[in-house]
């Protein structure tokens, strides 16, 4: 039991269902209420929600949970009343739906906020009122947030947040301003919306005749008018501030709005709409970085697969990643339109389509891969309201470094907790040898903040690291740059920038090993075909070669020479690989693949295929796992710094599953012949280790689980479908 002796003060919808809630999972002893109306106090002994009821002093006296659960505006008054009675070892909280307001009665009542008050806001409710509508159920999958203080009970705040969740809530924390803010935009303002609209509109036609001809979309929009106007009266007096602040924003954006209509600017209308139907597609993802969705909202998936299988099938694999990320980009900044085919509508490359409508960039689609880029020409990127938010990707990080770095305007790129995690000074370094001004976080980490208004000036750079990201990012500030900016790479890396660059037709360099541009020219718009993506490919080349019995052809697979090191390695170690119909499309070579079971054998895997296959390696520890004799990888460094150090998880991993490898600081030894058991495996949230994984089920002896894999939308949007319909036993689990 968290509490033994509960007062309510304000016996309503939630106040009740709050006690049926905890009551339901034995957190609290007896609950007593004090209300204004005898009526309701009655009712709740009726109807055993409370134990009995008084005047707030005599409820208020003996408890050790104290919830105010009244109208804000009725707060104050309520405070004042149950101050000579609150015990001192009382934890005092309250339900409303502003949280400014009511830490300054309290401050102003009591003097200060002790460590036991820790204002609460569920957020949950029904269109009925009063403590009859009370369900114990109210709260179940609902939020509810709660704002401690700096100087808040450490105990007081664990067990309230262990009553609410108890009661079915998710229970997150933020500091009060910060609560305030976000309910101001996201409930306040829309419910000022829907009275304002329903009022003006009934105030236009005086019979309301308008309001039979109401479609559904009416009707949605303003069910919320339909709210209780006592509560919303309390609600924006006491949350004035923040309310003003988002109607001013709100208004400045209508106004646009009526402009663009005004005079005809369709564009304009165009960009809004686009840019407002992604976000709401992508609500959870794409909003996360101004609402309390945030993470939270990602739902946990787990891998279930049963062993064995066979690999069949003719299909394709979705669009390349790096190749989707740079088409979006030289696109927007491309003079006139550019039209996408075979877009990787993963969340890596939709953080990169958004990011670019937040500077203003009208993108049409994706629908089913093919997306419609109206160029804004290399100086026409507006600033972003706000961080723009990047998720999983680096990719997409660097890359913004290097262009963002040259704008007119400041920006600040963030990212989820592993992007947070990975080194950017490889890329800051250079960037202000140029002349950029970049802070990052310790140790060079996201979240990267970016001054505009600086000139760049080229400069020729050894890449210490081979590294396309690195490259690109350059490359890209370069465009801007005074001069020639050269990059020179110490082993080849994908090449995928330069030639785009090329074929919006802009001059690229190429001495060897190095590539350099001029900046000051512009890019032309046009037409991009993304071929299948040969690291999506991979877990199905690995998968047919490793699974008796297999034959599979994967359809359009990207070929680009600096990106075929798994097919190399995986002929060097016996695999069944054919290439044929074998083409060049939008200057990216593309071929078919035919792959069938082979005896695999164990290979010294040659360090210059390295960055050829770096995306590649956890699917290819699964097949050395499969082979006869040692593989043994060096050079492979970089491994560490990806989405998860993908040689500790994998080697970690693979112990899991009954295999023992030895880890190196660069690479990994493993020797093939093992069984595969069945086990519980740890992806660290890495889309590639999680579906190596799945692959490794195809010659397991029991079933393998994998957890933390909702991170495969990044960039194998369907996998677990594309697996299941070639013969992988899996399953995916939600929660
Ligand atoms: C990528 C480059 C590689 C690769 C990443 C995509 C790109 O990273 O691992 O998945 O699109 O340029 P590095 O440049 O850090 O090796």
């Amino acid at each position: 039991m968290l509490f033994q002796r509960v007062a309510i003060i304000g016996l309503g919808l939630i106040g009740g269902s709050m006690v049926l809630a905890a009551k339901r999972s034995g957190l609290v002893g007896s609950v007593v209420a004090a209300d204004s109306s005898p009526d309701e106090l009655a009712l709740g002994v009726e109807l055993g929600v409370i134990d009995g009821y008084g005047s707030i002093s005599e409820v208020v006296k003996g408890a050790d949970l104290v919830v105010i659960a009244v109208p804000v505006r009725a707060t104050r008054v309520v405070l004042e009343q149950l101050r000579p009675s609150l015990e001192e070892h009382a934890v005092l909280t309250d339900v409303g739906s502003t949280k400014g307001s009511f830490v300054a009665a309290v401050r102003d009542i009591f003097g200060g906020c002790g460590p036991r008050v820790i204002p609460g806001h569920p957020i949950a409710g029904s269109e009925k009122n009063g403590v009859s509508a009370a369900k114990a159920t109210l709260f179940d999958d609902h939020k509810v947030i709660l704002t401690p203080l700096p100087d808040t009970d450490e105990d007081a705040l664990q067990r309230l947040t262990g009553l609410w969740e108890g009661c079915g809530a998710t229970v997150l924390t933020m500091d009060v301003a910060r609560h305030d803010e976000v309910l101001a935009a996201t409930s306040h303002l829309p419910h000022l919306i829907a009275f304002s609209l329903v009022d003006t509109l009934a105030g236009e036609d005086q019979n309301m005749e308008i309001f039979r001809y109401a479609a559904g979309g009416f009707r949605d929009f303003t069910r919320i008018a339909a709210s209780d106007p006592v509560m919303w009266h309390d609600i924006f007096l006491t949350n004035r501030e923040a309310v003003l602040r988002v109607i001013d924003h709100f208004t400045e954006d209508l106004e646009q709005l009526r402009r663009a209509i005004d005079t005809e600017d369709g564009a304009t209308l165009l960009r809004v709409f686009s840019r407002a139907r992604a976000a709401r597609n992508h609500f959870s993802k794409m909003l996360s970085g101004q609402a309390y969705v945030t993470d939270m909202s990602q739902k946990a998936v787990s891998f279930r697969l049963q062993p064995g299988g066979s690999i069949t099938g003719d299909i394709r694999v979705p669009g390349d990643k790096s190749i989707s990320h740079r088409s979006i980009m030289l696109g927007a900044l491309a003079d006139g339109v550019t039209e996408v085919d075979g877009f990787l509508e993963g969340e890596d490359s939709l953080a990169t389509l958004q990011a670019f409508r937040d500077m203003g960039v009208t993108i049409e689609g994706p629908d089913n891969g093919h997306v419609r880029i109206h160029g804004v020409g290399i100086d026409g990127l507006q600033a972003p309201r706000g961080p723009l938010y990047l998720g999983n990707s680096g990719t997409a990080m660097r890359l913004f470094a290097g262009l963002l770095a040259a704008q007119p305007f400041d920006s600040e790129l963030t990212g989820d907790a592993s992007l947070s995690r990975r080194p950017m000074g490889r890329v800051a370094d250079p960037l202000r040898a140029m002349g950029a001004v970049i802070d990052t976080a310790e140790g060079g980490r996201p979240p990267l903040k970016i001054r505009g208004g600086r000139k760049l000036s080229g400069i020729h750079y050894d890449m210490p690291v081979a590294s396309a990201q690195v490259k690109s990012c350059l490359l890209l500030a370069g465009l801007y740059a005074d001069g020639m900016t050269s990059v020179h790479e110490p082993a080849p890396t994908r090449d995928h920038t330069e030639r785009m660059l090329a074929g919006f037709g802009y001059h690229v360099h190429r001495d060897g090993a190095t590539a350099s541009v001029v900046g000051g020219a512009r890019l032309t718009g046009g037409r991009i075909d993304v071929p299948a993506d040969i690291s999506s490919a991979a877990f199905y080349l690995v998968a047919a070669s490793i699974a008796e019995g297999s034959d599979l052809t994967l359809r359009h697979v990207g070929m680009n020479p600096t990106r075929t090191g798994v097919i190399n390695i995986l002929k060097m170690m016996g695999a069944d690989i054919t290439v044929f119909n074998q083409r060049e499309i939008g200057g990216e070579p593309v071929a078919d693949l035919q792959v069938r079971s082979a005896v695999l054998r164990g290979i010294d895997i040659p360090e210059d295929q390295v960055p050829l296959a770096i995306d590649e390696f956890p699917v290819l520890f699964v097949a050395a796992t499969c082979a006869r004799g040692r593989t043994i990888l060096r050079g492979a460094e970089e491994l560490r710094v990806k989405e998860s150090d993908r040689i500790q998880v994998m080697a970690d991993g693979l112990r899991a599953v009954g295999v023992e490898t030895t880890v190196t600081p660069d690479g990994i030894v493993i020797d093939g012949g093992q069984t595969i058991t069945g086990g519980d495996v740890d992806s660290h949230g890495d889309h590639r280790i999680a579906m190596s994984f799945a692959v490794a089920s195809l010659r397991a002896t029991g079933e393998i689980r994998v957890n933390d894999c909702a991170n495969v939308a990044t960039s194998f949007p369907g996998f677990v479908e594309l697996a299941r319909q070639t013969g992988i036993f899996i399953e995916a689990e939600e929660g």
